[in-house]
């Protein structure tokens, strides 16, 4: 049977206009995101993962339909989203949620728990008091959370708890699309494995396609059936994250893996350091823009264009010196 796919996205690009103020002087752009091309398979995680300002929240914000991108398409349920505005957007955007890194942050402490979870229900209307409190509870539950937590505010919450809260609100109106943009980097280390375990479990339960930002490897080799690896904008390496991670073939990749921390001992890895400054996103190389730092690289790949690859099914990687 093929695979549906939920949402993809065509030559993304999103640029941000450098504030410089001076007149006459031609305006710099920070390319946050480059020519970005990937499938997401409906009831997949898919991994996003790179260094920190290599533009993975960008991507996720523009997929949401938060960012306007500078060109190319988002395109959701076979709609081009990107597109759209004003009411058609809200729309779909109902479809699509998202959760943060801090819960505390994202939560109003002043509000209660019932109201936290049943804002969502209230922007699409059509709920009355009712059964906006059964869906609440009904939604507490499977967070692991009860009917007893709804009069208590959010800041009484430990913050393993509060994400659960925050899981709660996005799920409420059963969006098809949730972006986790590091959800548990911010908990406490005793809580990831419960909080990254309820969402596979509510994943298997609701059928919700998530988008999972990390820099942990080694959850994402776990919980992720596709991903992709940015480097400054652009995606290097992308595909079945079971391929990726037994095959790496991209230099930047082949760095990253390295530096996983691995107990099978029988697979003696060797540290990979990189070498050299991260190029600016302001000014990338028009070429390849992990040259700088790559141990493969030639002079002249800073000049010539890279694209992604398939090497095997479902396994991409742009890279000139890839063996096919
Ligand atoms: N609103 C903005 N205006 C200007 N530049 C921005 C804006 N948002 C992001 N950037 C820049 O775009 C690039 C990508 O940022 P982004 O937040 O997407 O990175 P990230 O991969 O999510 O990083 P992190 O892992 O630290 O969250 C960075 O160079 C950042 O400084
Ligand atoms: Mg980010």
């Amino acid at each position: 049977m093929d695979k549906e796919i939920l949402l993809k996205t065509e030559n993304l690009n999103v640029d941000f206009k450098m504030k410089d103020g001076l007149p006459f002087v031609k305006k710099k752009f920070v390319r946050a995101v480059t020519d970005v091309s990937v499938e997401i398979f409906r009831g997949e995680t898919f991994g996003l993962v790179g260094e920190s300002g290599c533009g993975k929240s960008t991507f996720a914000n523009a997929t949401l339909g938060l960012l306007r991108p500078s060109s190319g398409k988002v395109i959701f349920c076979g709609k081009d989203v990107s597109s759209l505005k004003g009411a058609k957007l809200k729309e779909e955007r109902r479809r699509m949620q998202k959760i943060f890194q801090d819960p505390a942050a994202s939560l109003n402490p002043r509000f209660s728990v019932l109201d936290i979870v049943t804002e969502p229900l209230l922007i699409r209307g059509g709920y009355n008091k009712e059964e906006r409190r059964r869906l609440a509870i009904e939604m507490l539950e499977k967070v692991g959370l009860s009917e007893a937590d709804l009069p208590r505010s959010a800041s009484e919450f430990s913050g393993g708890q509060q994400q659960r809260i925050a899981i709660a609100r996005s799920l409420i109106i059963r969006p098809e699309y949730l972006v986790c943009d590091e959800p548990v980097s911010a908990l406490d280390v005793s809580v990831h494995a419960q909080i990254l375990n309820l969402l596979v479990d509510l994943q298997r339960e609701m059928g919700v396609t998530y988008l999972f930002i990390s820099h942990n490897l080694a959850v994402v080799k776990k919980i992720c059936s596709r991903m992709a690896i940015m480097y400054l904008g652009k995606v290097v390496e992308y595909g079945s994250t079971e391929k990726i991670f037994s095959n790496p073939l991209h230099p930047y990749t082949k760095a990253l893996m390295s530096a996983v921390l691995d107990t099978d001992v029988t697979h003696k890895k060797e540290r990979i350091i990189l070498k050299g400054d991260v190029s600016s996103p302001v000014n990338p190389p028009a070429g390849c823009r992990f040259c700088k730092r790559c141990p493969v690289a030639k002079e002249d790949c800073e000049k010539v264009p890279c694209m992604l690859e398939e090497v095997e099914t479902d396994h991409f990687v742009a890279c000139r010196f890839i063996n096919k």
